[in-house]
């Protein structure tokens, strides 16, 4: 990695320079690099719990918030408990696709497939689900059907 790189370059000085200054240099590389680690961490996390939530109030409330269209209206329970007996993959696929009045990907076309995730993940839970955001395998099937999907369309 690029730390090794310049760790060594440090080390190469040391023939050089003092060795007091190299590990002092040494000390505060070690604690830049903790402060990126620990900053991404906590952004890295911030930002996929907060994700769901704002991407709904972006691009899905529009509709979801009132049920406009008939799209399942956020917190009413009756309405999702199908929905979320369907399961997660499948209605985030659906979702994503496209499904009747549901515009594919909420409309907004540059949304990942993860982000649209957290968004549905975010309205069932509102509405009576548990879920979380989907791991690796869930997101592979999520990913699966919708090019399925796709694959179906192009052959029509
Ligand atoms: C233009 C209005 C509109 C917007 C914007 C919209 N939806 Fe929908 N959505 C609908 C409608 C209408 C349905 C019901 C479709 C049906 O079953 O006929 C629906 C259904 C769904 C379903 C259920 C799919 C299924 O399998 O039945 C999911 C999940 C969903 N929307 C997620 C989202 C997410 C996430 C967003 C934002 C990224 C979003 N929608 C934005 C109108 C919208």
């Amino acid at each position: 990695m690029i730390w090794g790189f310049f760790y060594s370059l440090e080390q190469a000085r040391v023939f050089i320079g003092t060795i007091a200054i190299h590990s002092l240099k040494k000390l505060t590389m070690k604690f830049d690099l903790r402060l990126l680690i620990a900053s991404v961490m906590i952004f890295g996390a911030g930002s996929t719990m907060a994700n769901g939530e704002a991407t709904y109030k972006q691009v899905c409330m529009a509709c979801h918030g009132a049920g406009v269209a008939g799209a399942p209206k956020v917190g009413d329970k009756a309405k999702w408990a199908p929905l979320i007996k369907e399961g997660q993959v499948h209605i985030t696929s659906d979702g994503y696709f496209g499904v009747r009045a549901m515009p594919a990907k909420g409309g907004k076309p540059d949304l990942s497939v993860e982000q649209f995730a957290s968004a549905v993940v975010y309205m069932a839970n509102q509405s009576g689900a548990a879920w979380v955001d989907p791991d690796a395998k869930t997101l592979a099937l999520i990913n699966e059907k919708i090019e399925k999907r796709q694959k179906k369309l192009a052959k029509k």
